[in-house]
Protein backbone atom coordinates (compact mmCIF):
# COMPACT_ATOMS: atom_id res chain seq x y z
CA UNK A 1 0.00 0.00 0.00
CA UNK A 2 1.33 3.23 -0.92
CA UNK A 3 1.85 5.90 2.32
CA UNK A 4 -0.87 8.64 2.87
CA UNK A 5 0.14 11.81 3.19
CA UNK A 6 0.45 13.08 7.14
CA UNK A 7 -0.53 16.15 8.73
CA UNK A 8 2.82 18.04 8.51
CA UNK A 9 2.94 17.13 4.94
CA UNK A 10 -0.20 19.36 4.40
CA UNK A 11 1.21 22.25 6.85
CA UNK A 12 4.43 22.04 4.33
CA UNK A 13 2.31 23.03 1.22
CA UNK A 14 1.79 26.48 2.77
CA UNK A 15 3.68 28.98 0.74
CA UNK A 16 4.50 25.65 -2.05
CA UNK A 17 0.86 25.42 -3.88
CA UNK A 18 -2.38 25.34 -3.02
CA UNK A 19 -4.06 22.24 -0.98
CA UNK A 20 -6.86 20.59 -2.38
CA UNK A 21 -9.15 19.05 -0.18
CA UNK A 22 -12.36 17.86 -0.59
CA UNK A 23 -14.85 16.13 2.03
CA UNK A 24 -15.62 12.11 2.02
CA UNK A 25 -18.16 9.68 3.20
CA UNK A 26 -17.83 6.23 1.18
CA UNK A 27 -15.24 3.90 -0.08
CA UNK A 28 -16.25 4.23 -3.71
CA UNK A 29 -16.18 7.92 -3.78
CA UNK A 30 -13.13 8.01 -1.66
CA UNK A 31 -11.19 5.57 -4.71
CA UNK A 32 -12.27 8.22 -7.11
CA UNK A 33 -11.26 11.91 -5.20
CA UNK A 34 -8.36 10.40 -3.56
CA UNK A 35 -5.84 10.52 -6.47
CA UNK A 36 -6.61 14.09 -6.58
CA UNK A 37 -6.44 15.05 -3.37
CA UNK A 38 -4.37 16.09 -1.06
CA UNK A 39 -6.69 16.01 1.84
CA UNK A 40 -10.03 13.74 2.61
CA UNK A 41 -12.32 15.27 5.56
CA UNK A 42 -14.87 12.66 7.04
CA UNK A 43 -17.24 15.64 7.59
CA UNK A 44 -19.81 15.40 9.82
CA UNK A 45 -21.74 17.43 6.75
CA UNK A 46 -22.97 14.15 6.37
CA UNK A 47 -25.74 13.93 8.68
CA UNK A 48 -27.33 16.74 6.21
CA UNK A 49 -25.79 15.86 2.92
CA UNK A 50 -26.12 11.73 3.43
CA UNK A 51 -29.07 11.06 5.83
CA UNK A 52 -31.28 14.11 5.35
CA UNK A 53 -30.30 16.12 9.11
CA UNK A 54 -31.46 19.71 8.56
CA UNK A 55 -28.23 20.42 10.80
CA UNK A 56 -25.12 18.74 12.39
CA UNK A 57 -26.06 19.04 15.51
CA UNK A 58 -27.48 15.33 15.40
CA UNK A 59 -24.28 13.81 14.42
CA UNK A 60 -23.03 11.02 16.32
CA UNK A 61 -19.40 9.41 17.12
CA UNK A 62 -20.44 6.37 15.88
CA UNK A 63 -21.99 7.79 12.52
CA UNK A 64 -18.35 9.28 12.40
CA UNK A 65 -15.97 5.96 12.95
CA UNK A 66 -18.42 4.01 10.10
CA UNK A 67 -17.39 6.62 7.30
CA UNK A 68 -14.11 7.21 8.90
CA UNK A 69 -13.16 3.29 8.25
CA UNK A 70 -15.55 3.55 5.17
CA UNK A 71 -13.13 6.29 4.14
CA UNK A 72 -9.87 4.69 4.78
CA UNK A 73 -10.74 1.59 3.29
CA UNK A 74 -10.70 3.45 -0.02
CA UNK A 75 -7.99 5.89 0.43
CA UNK A 76 -3.63 5.61 -0.37
CA UNK A 77 -2.35 9.37 -1.05
CA UNK A 78 -4.59 11.50 0.56
CA UNK A 79 -4.21 12.44 4.44
CA UNK A 80 -7.74 11.58 5.84
CA UNK A 81 -9.38 13.68 8.99
CA UNK A 82 -12.59 12.77 10.74
CA UNK A 83 -14.60 15.84 12.13
CA UNK A 84 -15.59 15.65 15.74
CA UNK A 85 -19.20 15.62 16.20
CA UNK A 86 -21.05 18.13 18.55
CA UNK A 87 -21.22 17.41 22.09
CA UNK A 88 -18.14 14.90 21.54
CA UNK A 89 -15.02 17.58 22.77
CA UNK A 90 -16.70 20.51 23.98
CA UNK A 91 -16.99 19.58 27.47
CA UNK A 92 -13.30 19.07 28.70
CA UNK A 93 -10.13 18.71 26.96
CA UNK A 94 -10.21 15.32 28.39
CA UNK A 95 -13.33 14.35 26.84
CA UNK A 96 -11.86 15.72 23.33
CA UNK A 97 -9.10 13.25 23.53
CA UNK A 98 -10.80 10.83 24.82
CA UNK A 99 -13.16 11.06 21.99
CA UNK A 100 -10.23 11.51 19.15
CA UNK A 101 -8.17 8.60 20.48
CA UNK A 102 -11.71 6.64 19.88
CA UNK A 103 -11.68 7.75 16.41
CA UNK A 104 -8.16 7.56 15.20
CA UNK A 105 -8.12 3.71 16.83
CA UNK A 106 -11.20 2.57 15.58
CA UNK A 107 -10.56 4.26 11.88
CA UNK A 108 -6.96 4.40 11.46
CA UNK A 109 -7.25 8.03 10.31
CA UNK A 110 -4.45 10.41 10.22
CA UNK A 111 -6.12 13.12 13.12
CA UNK A 112 -9.45 14.95 14.07
CA UNK A 113 -10.96 18.35 13.25
CA UNK A 114 -12.65 20.37 15.43
CA UNK A 115 -14.84 23.71 15.70
CA UNK A 116 -13.99 26.36 17.69
CA UNK A 117 -11.76 29.49 18.55
CA UNK A 118 -10.42 30.88 21.63
CA UNK A 119 -12.32 28.89 23.85
CA UNK A 120 -10.77 25.69 22.04
CA UNK A 121 -7.21 26.44 22.15
CA UNK A 122 -6.24 24.77 25.71
CA UNK A 123 -8.18 21.45 24.29
CA UNK A 124 -6.43 21.77 20.93
CA UNK A 125 -2.92 22.26 22.70
CA UNK A 126 -4.17 19.12 24.90
CA UNK A 127 -4.38 16.86 22.16
CA UNK A 128 -1.12 17.84 20.19
CA UNK A 129 0.71 17.33 22.91
CA UNK A 130 -0.68 13.91 23.18
CA UNK A 131 -0.50 12.62 19.79
CA UNK A 132 -3.63 13.73 18.23
CA UNK A 133 -2.66 15.99 14.99
CA UNK A 134 -5.69 18.78 15.03
CA UNK A 135 -7.46 20.36 11.88
CA UNK A 136 -9.01 23.22 13.05
CA UNK A 137 -12.31 25.19 12.28
CA UNK A 138 -13.07 29.00 12.61
CA UNK A 139 -15.51 31.79 11.19
CA UNK A 140 -18.49 30.09 10.32
CA UNK A 141 -18.93 27.01 12.39
CA UNK A 142 -22.18 25.20 11.63
CA UNK A 143 -21.95 23.12 14.75
CA UNK A 144 -22.63 26.71 16.84
CA UNK A 145 -26.28 27.10 14.24
CA UNK A 146 -28.43 27.55 17.32
CA UNK A 147 -26.11 30.19 18.96
CA UNK A 148 -25.52 31.94 15.85
CA UNK A 149 -29.12 32.30 14.71
CA UNK A 150 -28.38 30.44 11.60
CA UNK A 151 -26.05 30.49 8.49
CA UNK A 152 -24.32 33.62 7.82
CA UNK A 153 -20.99 34.74 6.26
CA UNK A 154 -18.67 36.56 8.90
CA UNK A 155 -16.05 38.82 9.34
CA UNK A 156 -18.04 42.20 8.12
CA UNK A 157 -18.11 44.05 11.52
CA UNK A 158 -14.78 45.08 12.86
CA UNK A 159 -15.71 43.68 15.98
CA UNK A 160 -16.49 40.30 14.62
CA UNK A 161 -13.43 40.24 12.02
CA UNK A 162 -11.22 40.96 15.68
CA UNK A 163 -12.83 38.21 16.92
CA UNK A 164 -12.04 35.46 14.13
CA UNK A 165 -8.59 36.74 14.17
CA UNK A 166 -7.87 35.68 17.80
CA UNK A 167 -9.90 32.49 17.24
CA UNK A 168 -7.53 31.70 14.37
CA UNK A 169 -4.06 32.92 16.35
CA UNK A 170 -5.39 30.56 19.20
CA UNK A 171 -5.91 27.79 17.50
CA UNK A 172 -2.42 27.87 15.32
CA UNK A 173 -1.02 29.08 18.68
CA UNK A 174 -1.77 25.83 20.22
CA UNK A 175 -0.64 23.68 17.48
CA UNK A 176 -3.23 22.98 14.69
CA UNK A 177 -1.73 21.34 11.79
CA UNK A 178 -4.13 23.27 8.91
CA UNK A 179 -7.42 25.66 9.88
CA UNK A 180 -10.48 25.59 7.93
CA UNK A 181 -11.54 29.20 7.66
CA UNK A 182 -15.75 28.97 6.46
CA UNK A 183 -18.06 31.75 5.44
CA UNK A 184 -15.40 34.74 5.87
CA UNK A 185 -14.68 37.83 4.18
CA UNK A 186 -11.29 37.98 1.81
CA UNK A 187 -9.54 40.88 3.30
CA UNK A 188 -9.69 38.48 6.85
CA UNK A 189 -9.02 35.12 5.32
CA UNK A 190 -6.05 36.71 3.50
CA UNK A 191 -4.30 38.78 6.55
CA UNK A 192 -4.97 35.45 8.75
CA UNK A 193 -3.26 33.28 5.88
CA UNK A 194 -0.61 35.87 5.62
CA UNK A 195 -0.24 35.73 9.71
CA UNK A 196 -0.26 32.01 10.92
CA UNK A 197 2.06 29.24 10.67
CA UNK A 198 -0.94 26.68 9.75
CA UNK A 199 -2.39 25.89 6.57
CA UNK A 200 -5.52 27.97 6.32
CA UNK A 201 -7.79 25.95 3.87
CA UNK A 202 -11.23 27.79 2.98
CA UNK A 203 -14.30 27.41 2.32
CA UNK A 204 -16.44 30.55 1.17
CA UNK A 205 -13.13 32.00 2.50
CA UNK A 206 -11.98 33.63 -1.01
CA UNK A 207 -8.54 32.31 -2.65
CA UNK A 208 -6.30 33.71 -0.78
CA UNK A 209 -6.15 30.55 1.85
CA UNK A 210 -3.55 28.27 1.55
CA UNK A 211 -5.96 25.11 0.02
CA UNK A 212 -9.50 24.80 -0.78
CA UNK A 213 -12.18 22.93 0.91
CA UNK A 214 -15.84 21.99 -0.75
CA UNK A 215 -18.38 19.76 0.55
CA UNK A 216 -18.25 16.67 -2.28
CA UNK A 217 -22.10 16.05 -2.30
CA UNK A 218 -21.98 19.74 -3.18
CA UNK A 219 -19.65 20.27 -5.87
CA UNK A 220 -20.54 16.98 -7.61
CA UNK A 221 -24.59 18.72 -7.44
CA UNK A 222 -26.07 16.02 -5.75
CA UNK A 223 -27.04 17.89 -2.99
CA UNK A 224 -29.12 20.78 -4.19
CA UNK A 225 -31.65 21.05 -1.49
CA UNK A 226 -30.08 24.94 -0.84
CA UNK A 227 -26.64 26.74 -3.04
CA UNK A 228 -24.69 28.83 -0.51
CA UNK A 229 -22.81 31.36 -3.00
CA UNK A 230 -19.21 29.61 -2.40
CA UNK A 231 -20.48 26.38 -4.02
CA UNK A 232 -19.53 25.54 -7.40
CA UNK A 233 -21.23 22.67 -9.14
CA UNK A 234 -18.08 20.86 -10.98
CA UNK A 235 -20.94 18.18 -12.35
CA UNK A 236 -24.93 17.37 -12.66
CA UNK A 237 -24.63 14.34 -10.72
CA UNK A 238 -28.44 14.68 -9.61
CA UNK A 239 -29.16 15.24 -13.06
CA UNK A 240 -27.66 12.29 -14.34
CA UNK A 241 -29.07 9.92 -11.87
CA UNK A 242 -32.65 11.05 -11.84
CA UNK A 243 -32.08 10.52 -15.55
CA UNK A 244 -30.97 6.86 -14.96
CA UNK A 245 -33.70 6.58 -12.67
CA UNK A 246 -36.37 7.39 -14.55
CA UNK A 247 -34.96 5.40 -17.70
CA UNK A 248 -34.72 2.00 -15.67
CA UNK A 249 -38.50 2.47 -14.21
CA UNK A 250 -39.46 2.94 -17.98
CA UNK A 251 -37.60 0.16 -19.17
CA UNK A 252 -38.76 -2.21 -16.38
CA UNK A 253 -42.35 -0.63 -17.39
CA UNK A 254 -42.09 -1.43 -20.73
CA UNK A 255 -40.66 -5.00 -19.95
CA UNK A 256 -37.46 -3.97 -22.55
CA UNK A 257 -34.91 -4.08 -18.96
CA UNK A 258 -33.56 -6.61 -18.61
CA UNK A 259 -33.21 -8.41 -22.38
CA UNK A 260 -31.45 -11.35 -23.50
CA UNK A 261 -27.84 -9.95 -22.59
CA UNK A 262 -28.71 -10.19 -18.94
CA UNK A 263 -30.89 -13.32 -18.71
CA UNK A 264 -29.65 -16.83 -17.86
CA UNK A 265 -30.93 -19.40 -19.69
CA UNK A 266 -30.34 -23.67 -18.70
CA UNK A 267 -26.88 -24.40 -20.02
CA UNK A 268 -27.09 -26.92 -22.63
CA UNK A 269 -26.72 -30.72 -21.54
CA UNK A 270 -23.03 -32.05 -22.96
O1 LIG B 1 -18.30 18.91 7.72
C1 LIG B 1 -17.72 19.43 6.74
O2 LIG B 1 -17.92 19.05 5.58
C2 LIG B 1 -16.77 20.51 7.01
C3 LIG B 1 -16.16 21.20 5.82
C4 LIG B 1 -17.16 21.96 5.05
C5 LIG B 1 -15.01 22.04 6.20
O3 LIG B 1 -16.53 20.81 8.14
NA1 LIG C 1 -17.76 19.80 9.74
Amino acid sequence: RQKRLTPTDITALKGVRPAVCLTAYTTPMTRLFDPHCDLLLVGDSLGMVLYGMETTVGVTVEMMIAHGQAVMRGASHACVIVDLPFGSYQESKEQAFRTAARIMKETGCDGVKLEGGEEMAETVAFLVSRGVPVFGHVGLMPQQVNTAGGYRSKGHSDAEAEKIRRDARAIDQAGAFAIVIEGTVEPLAREITGTIAAATIGIGASPACDGQVLVSDDMLGLFNDFKPRFVKHFADLAGVISKAAEDYAGEVRARSFPGPEHTFQVRPKK
